[in-house]
Parts: C-alpha cells; structure tokens; sequence
C-alpha cells in the first residue's frame, strides 16, 4: 500500500501535482523513462571545446536550446563549474549566463537579475577554494571522446569523470563507481524569456496548471507568469526558473537523510508501491500543524543532504538551494541497474529556483562523510551543559507565582531540572520584549530566583513584530526599513499570534544589528543574564498566508524573492538572536531552540520537531526523526515530550520520559489547551518512573556532553544509528527504533508501544553486550530478548566502553560541577575497554582558549590496569579550570566482565598518581554462571573509592 498525503492538509499544502515545476519535472522523468537511455534527447548539450581544466576546476559550457515563440531555437548558455575542494568534496555549479552578466531586457527592474546564487554563502562556512593539488588526468584518446578527468581528495583516490556526450559526470572511489550526476539526464533549468504577450501565446500555453501542456520536451519554455494555490495568487515576475537534475548512487540499498520528514530512517521510494510513497519528499520550510507521520510531505525545517550507505561505504550529496525543493527516490532492480550492479538507488532533485549548486561526498565511511559535510556547513556548537538538562515547557506558565511554584516542586519532589520555559502569553499583547504587566509585574525579581537555584529562564521571540502605533520595536523596524516587502516594495503585513504584524528581513545586516539592540540588557526591560531564547513560528508561519507561510513574491534583503530564499529565511532569524546574545554575554555560549532551519544551523543552536501529538505514533516516529536530524548534521535535537496537543496517558508519558532522557534535546511540552502535566501530577507509580528517567538523565550528564563535545568537532551525532557501530551489517542498516548512546556504548531500545512489557533488542555485531542494569549477558549478532516493564528503559551495554557518570542528586546541572565521578567499564570479549571525558566550565566561551581537560581512559586486559591520560594537545591552556576542579575526583569504578578469578581473595587493589600510590577498596560481585561453564551474569567489581583526581593522569592496578 502507498501510504497517502492525508487529504486534509491537501487543501492547506501543495502536491507535487499542484506545483508546476514539479509537475513538470516528474514528467519529465516518465519521458525519459519511456525510451531508451540513447533515445532520451534532452534539449541539452555540452559543447567538448569549451571544457578547461586549471588549477582545481573544470569549466564549461551546457547549452540549451530554447525555441524563441516564432518557431525557430536559439541556444541558451549554461557556464558549469565542477571544483575539487581541499576538504575533499567536489562542487558542481551550473549558472544562467545571460541571467549572470547582462542586462535583459523585460526582466522586473526591482528583482535581482542573478539566479539566486547565496544559498552556500548561507549554509557553508568551509573554505571553498579550488584544491590545486587535483590533478587532470584525461589521455588524448579520452579527450578525443569528450572525456574529461581528475583525480583528487586523500592521496588521489577519488575521480571524477565528466561524459560531454551525456553530460554524467562520475564520481569513483579508489576506482569503484559511487555517484552519478545526471545519471538520468534528468538535468533541466528554465532559463529566462521576456513575458510574452499573453493574446499571442497558444491556449495551451494559457493553461494554468500545467504551462507546458503535455510532454516536457520540444515545447516553448515560455510558462505562466502567475500561479493560484488555495486561493492565492503567486505572480511570477521572473518568470519559471526550476532547476533539476538526477543523481544516482549504484550499487547503494539504502539512502537517509533529508530532513525534515515525520518518516522512518531509511527513506522509501516516492513513486508508488508497496509500503511506498507516491509523493516526493518535500523540503519547504511550512508550519504543519497537527503533522502526519510516514509522509514525505514537508515540515518546518529542511536539509538538503542526503546520506547513501551500503555494505563498506558511505557516501552524500548537499544540494545547496534554498527554494521549494522536492525529492524523488527510486530503487531499480538487478535487471533495471544500468551500472550491473545489484541494485541502486536513483533520486531526481527538483528545486523551484537558484543555480544547481551540489557537493558530492566519497567518505568513504560514516564519519568521514560526516566530517566532510561538517567541513562544508560546520559542527553542532558546544552547547551549554545546563542545555542539555532537563526543560520544563507548556504553553504557558501564566505568571510569576506559577513559575515559581513549578520550580519550588521540582525540589520538593527532588526532581533535577534545568530551565523553565515561557510561551507567548507572557507577552503584552504577543508584542515581543514586552510583558503582561498583571501576570508578570517583575520579571526580573522572577528570573533572580530562579537564578539562585542555578536555573535558567527561556522566553519565546518571534519574528512576527505587532503591526501597532505605540510599539516602538514595531515603529523602529518599520521606520528603518528593516522588514520583509510585499511584492510592490511596500512593508508585508500579514497574520500571526498578534494578529496584524510584520516580520523582521534578518537577511538583512542592519536588521541584524537592529535585532541585536533590542536584547540589551538595559534595553529589553525585565531581562536577566540567566534569560535564554526560543525562535518559533520563523519558517515563517503566516496564518492568512500561502501554505500558512509567506508570499512567494515577497520581497527581501537584496531584491531576492521569498522563493528564492525560502528554506533560509528561519535560519537567518534564528542567527540574528544567537548573535545577540552572544552581544549581550559575550563571555557566554547562547542558546537559542528554534523550530525552522537549513542546512548550517546546527552551528546555531538547538531543534526541535514541532507540533506532534500525545499519541503513541509520534512517541514511535520521534526517534526515527531524530536519527535523521543527526545524520544530516544537527544532533542538537528532541521532540516534544508528553506530545504537544492532548492529553497522553500515564503510560504514554511514562514511556515518553524513558525515550525523552536521551533525546540530545529533552523538553517537557504541551499545548495551551492540554492538561497540566508537570511529572508531580502524573501520579504514582508513574511519577517514579517519570522522576527515575529525569534522574538518569543528570547520571549521564558528563557522557552526554562528552559525545556533544565530539560532535561539536567531528559531526558524529549523540543518537547514533546501528551502521555507526556495525557499517557492514545489511540487516542492521535500516533499524530504527534503537540506536546507541554517544560514546558510552549503550545500547538503548525505548518502549513506544502501548501495552508493551518486553521486546528484542538487535546486537548488529559480534561484541559482547550486558544488560546495563543487571549484568545478564548476551552475545552473537541478531535479536535478543528482554523484558521491558513499565519502569524499565531496555538497555544494553556493549563490551569494550568506558563513561563517566555523576550519580549525586542535585538540584540542577550547575550544581553538580564539582560532583565527583564514577567511571563504568564494560569489558570487551579481550577484556578491554576505552572511554572519554569532556569537561569544561558548562557555560562561558573560556573553552575555545583551551581552558577545558580532555581525557582518554583505557583498560588493558593484558596487564589489568585502568588509566588516565590526557588528550589534550600541548596548546591547550587549562590551567584555569583545571585549578577549579582539583579537587574533584572519582568516587567510584565499576567494572563489568572482568575475570574476578585474577583478583583471587583481594580485597583491594593499588591506586597511582602524582608519584603516590595507595590502596583502595573493592566489592566483588562474581559472575553467575550456568551449568555449562557460560557466564550467564558477568561479574561486577566496584572500586568503592580510588580517589584519584579527575584532571591529572592516574592508573589502578588490578
Ligand atoms: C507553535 C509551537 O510549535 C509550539 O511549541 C508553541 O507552543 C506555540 N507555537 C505557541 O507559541
């Protein structure tokens, strides 16, 4: 069965038959996919003699022919660029010549001429220079059939190979095939034509939802200049600009990525069938209230990096445009498999406007791919340690008195948390950086408190302003020119939560400064150094608008359209706050959440998944999403807890908790109309359960930030799918309702179906794995299973990891920064096992000057000592906070698995550092094993209190 686009949000949001470009470009494809691939004659051609190769790029010429409205063609100009970048990646950028140098004629005078051509000056902060170290590397005879290559990347071992004659261009890996642009010679650009006068155009050309009539090819590319949806009319002035094209990944099983999508991991194909789609996946950045889950339709962010992994491999393609874009996937079968490979995976990227701008990534694993893309768009920021606590949200908290008695319960019920959030009806009137006096008469006294308890207050700011006289915020963008312009140039009005309003252009560098003064701390009245941000409704969310979101001809920051810069434009906004706050406390790391994005904004700060549901569906869907989120690198992720509209059960909520304590973002949230649903009021024993998970939450605190730490460099997220750990386990790779647990090695399968009390956990390889709470031993790659009650989060440790844990109760994470350690080991089947500490002051910018301790655990099965190392590089300079923390220490070791035979009758073992050894204290607990000689539970030996500190080198003999 194809699962459906619910019809409901049919009416509200387009189809891919409803958007013309899309449309057409889907047809498009059924052409070509009707003749043979020598038969498919697209109207382009890539003339040989104008391909030059120098200094780390290929340039060139595609040229299209366009039939000019009198019957006969002339030729386009399409200039393409094909770079090597010293990263490793390879751009490929295709431009609009006419549209890039002259002055045309009959082009809108008050739009920029340019195909939008800024989506990577937004999204990409790597260094894009050529890397002059690629070598051309095409023979005579290759240039003789039109064949141009390169090798470049690691030692030379990937290559590039461009076919003039079919414009593919190859990518191999150490001279296995990997990608293919334009595999299909799906490649189509509209390219720029003065509006015709409509009496002259043909009635099939008039046709309104499909300007071209029929089949694609050898039709006039001149199209409507407007286009209605739901009742609103979008006037083209440009003109159809769409930009298309295939890429091909053979030999592939599996693609994932591209988020945002309330769909599973794996992406499945869109073009029909059995547990299929029959849409596109759709990036356009919409608030999709009330959103679907298995569908492809669009939510409120959009990432346009896919991820295709097979068996030794993983490679990714960033198709760096901002506009509408839509995604179609196919898997051929052996016989269809033009590479005669098993199978492959074929997508075909359809973008409403822009230049084709795409990078192509050969890994040749995981993390390097992660690596190369986060060298192109950057690393998730180092987030503030208490942002990676417990957040308590709802729409709303109504006053002053009521934030701070959910605040006093968290103490009385010894619950850990963090920050406490407040939604829009704190405001005046939802007039931002002001306050409903009645409800909140001094906030700063408010938020003092809350400081004392070392917790923070996060208020929400959106970027539609009040349209109302009086309201200075208002009157200043407005008298500044600072908003977004309606497609005459005037300032756009629209609705949203303060009914007429306007909304802030953060495209633009003056609004940015602009944005940046109203955060003062003098200026924004009311406001404390422990007040952080949420950016909402920043897709933007436009009640009365298109697809509840803004005009396609609105008008931005350098006379781009709203089209043009679409998917952006949440990213921009959610800049401009983290840049002032970063004005405001420059010593300390912002943290702003926001609900629309783009590639790049993981550099920003923290996502959530929006509006889903106090239903089991979305509990299950959550981590699906997720797990995409990270791969498309932005880790920094949770979905709401409890579900967002209505009221969840108490076993909904339980469950939600248990999966909610590792979501890298963790926030209680719920709608205004919902129930109160602080954990105090669940009521037992569900409020344990709730209390227990929050608990464990804080316990891994030091493993979280440690993996958030390791992301913040490398890209490799905290939820980590199955083919992290094991890349060649086929059955492993589409798994996706557990995943392990930045370094620690667990291995976490949250209950997020009703009723369930037991159910498998998968081990993907062959190491040894321990029931994280009892030590019960599993082993050999397949399902194992577990029972699972209601107060139970299954959970296995795999063999061969070390992490550092806090068990001491506080009241928040600020609380516990000089708490002493545990370290928990779990032996590999040799017996070893290694682990990190990342460790730094939580809060202030100090850590990029190297004040920060790095450490490397390692135990040695062959001699039984634990270690600690530093890994830190001799630049650093930590002496500061090492100074801070000297006397903290670990309190406690727990090591799984180990032969307590070799302890004999000790009762002790030699603790090492700074030249001192003492003797510290042991528990054994030894294996249970069954009436084979299998050791059924391994053995656990706590060391009670070996004292050594945490920031200096030290070892234990065993
Ligand atoms: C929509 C957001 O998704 C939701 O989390 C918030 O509570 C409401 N807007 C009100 O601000």
């Amino acid at each position: 069965m194809t699962t459906p686009v619910l019809s409901a949000k049919k009416n509200l949001f387009r189809t891919c038959d409803s958007t013309s470009f899309c449309k057409r470009n889907r047809q498009y494809a059924d052409e070509s996919s009707c003749v043979s691939p020598e038969s498919w004659n697209p109207p382009y051609s890539l003339d040989a003699a104008t391909v030059q190769y120098d200094a780390g790029a290929l340039t060139g010429s595609i040229f299209k022919n366009v039939f000019d409205g009198t019957g006969s063609s002339i030729k386009v100009e399409l200039p393409f660029q094909l770079v090597f970048l010293e990263s490793g990646s390879a751009r490929f950028i295709v431009d609009e010549k006419q549209r890039a140098e002259g002055a045309l004629p009959g082009f809108p005078k008050h739009l920029t001429q340019r195909r939008y051509d800024e989506a990577s000056k937004w999204a990409v902060i790597g260094d894009l220079t050529p890397d002059t170290k690629a070598s051309y590397v095409s023979t005579t005879a290759d240039l003789q059939n039109g064949i141009f290559k390169v090798k470049y990347g690691p030692n030379h071992s990937f290559e590039a190979v461009l076919h003039a004659s079919n414009m593919k261009i190859e990518f191999y890996r150490q001279n296995e095939l990997h990608v293919v642009l334009n595999d299909r010679g799906l490649f189509n650009m509209d390219t720029w034509s003065p509006k015709a006068d409509d009496s002259k155009l043909s009635k099939e050309t008039q046709e309104e939802d499909d300007p071209f009539g029929g089949p694609v090819l050898n039709k006039p590319s001149s199209s409507p200049w407007e286009d209605s949806f739901g009742g609103f009319t979008d006037t083209r002035p440009k003109g159809p600009e769409a930009i298309a094209m295939d890429i091909s990944f053979p030999g592939y099983p599996v693609v994932f990525g591209i988020p945002e999508h309330a769909d599973k991991f794996a992406l499945r194909e869109t073009r029909g069938g059995e547990g299929n789609h029959d849409e596109p996946y759709r990036l356009f950045n919409v608030d999709i209230f009330e959103y679907e889950v298995d569908s492809p339709m669009a939510m409120y962010g959009a990432i346009p990096f896919m991820q295709a992994h097979k068996k030794g491999s993983s490679v990714g393609v960033f198709w760096s445009n901002g506009a509408d874009t839509w995604i179609d996937i196919v898997k051929t079968t052996p016989a269809e498999s033009s590479f005669g490979i098993k199978r492959s995976i074929q997508t075909h990227w359809m973008s409403e406007s822009g230049i084709l701008d795409v990078y192509v990534m050969l890994g040749p694993d995981s993390p390097s791919l992660y690596r190369q893309y986060g060298a192109l768009t950057g690393y998730t920021a180092l987030p503030p340690i208490y942002s990676l606590g417990y957040h308590q949200c709802r729409w709303n908290y109504q006053s002053e008195e009521d934030v701070l008695e959910v605040d006093a319960n968290f103490d009385k019920y010894d619950i850990p948390y963090d920050v406490i959030w407040l939604d829009i009806e704190y405001t005046d009137g939802k007039k931002y950086f002001t306050w409903w006096k009645s409800m909140f008469s001094s906030p700063e006294k408010m938020m003092q408190a809350l400081a004392k308890r070392k917790r923070k207050l996060v208020a929400i700011i959106d970027p539609h302003i009040k349209k109302e006289n009086g309201y200075k915020v208002y009157e200043n963008l407005s008298k500044n020119d600072l908003t977004i312009k309606n497609k005459d140039g005037k300032e756009y009005n629209g609705w949203c939560w303060p009914g007429e309003s306007t909304w802030i252009d953060t495209f633009n560098p003056k609004a940015i400064e602009f944005w940046k003064d109203q955060f003062k701390l003098g200026k924004f009245c009311g406001s404390e150094p422990n007040l952080l941000i949420w950016n909402d409704m920043n897709e933007p969310s436009v009640f009365n608008g298109p697809e509840v979101s803004a005009p396609r001809d609105n008008i931005h920051f350098g006379n781009w359209e709203q089209r043009d810069v679409h998917n952006i434009y949440g990213m921009t906004y959610h800049n401009a706050t983290v840049q002032a706050l970063a004005a405001r406390q420059p010593r300390q790391r912002p943290f702003v959440l926001t609900r629309a994005y783009f590639a790049g904004s993981q550099r920003i700060g923290a996502v959530w998944t929006g509006d889903n549901a106090a239903k089991w569906e979305y509990l299950q869907i959550a981590l699906p999403m997720i797990l995409s989120h990270g791969i498309a690198g932005y880790g920094f992720v949770g979905a709401d807890v409890g579900g967002f509209f209505g009221n969840p059960s108490q076993e909904l909520i339980t469950r939600w908790y248990q999966a909610g304590a590792f979501y890298p973002f963790f926030r209680g949230h719920a709608h205004i109309e919902s129930k109160r649903r602080e954990p105090w009021l669940i009521g037992e024993p569900y409020t344990g359960m709730i209390v227990e998970s929050i608990r464990l939450r804080y316990q891994l605190l030091p493993a979280i930030y440690t993996a958030m730490h390791r992301s913040s460099f490398d890209g490799i997220p905290v939820v980590r799918p199955m083919f992290l750990i094991a890349p060649d386990n086929e059955d492993a790779f589409e798994i996706d309702d557990q995943f392990f647990f930045g370094e620690t090695g667990l291995l976490v399968k949250p209950i997020v179906t009703e009723g369930a009390v037991e159910t498998q956990i998968y081990l993907p390889d062959d190491e040894i794995y321990y029931d994280y709470l009892d030590g019960t031993v599993y082993s050999g790659v397949g399902y194992k299973h577990v029972d699972a009650p209601l107060d139970t989060i299954p959970m296995f440790a795999r063999g061969g990891h070390i992490f550092p844990r806090r068990d001491r109760r506080r009241r928040s994470s600020s609380l516990m920064s000089h708490d002493p350690f545990t370290l928990v080991v779990h032996l590999d089947k040799q017996g070893n096992a290694a682990g990190v500490l990342y460790l730094d002051d939580g809060e202030s910018t100090a850590y990029t000057r190297g004040d920060y301790i790095h450490r490397y655990f390692v135990f040695s099965g062959q001699d039984g000592i634990l270690r600690s190392r530093s890994m830190q590089s001799s630049s650093a300079n930590s002496k500061n906070f090492e100074r801070s923390i000297e006397t903290v220490r670990v309190e406690r070791i727990l090591v799984t698995g180990f032969d307590t035979a070799k302890l004999r009758a000790q009762s002790a073992v030699e603790a090492f550092q700074d030249k001192k050894s003492w003797s510290t204290e042991i528990d054994i607990k030894p294996a249970i094993v069954d009436e084979n000689g299998e050791v059924v539970r391994a053995s656990v030996v706590t060391v009670r209190n070996p004292g050594v500190l945490i920031s200096g080198d030290w070892s234990i003999q065993f």
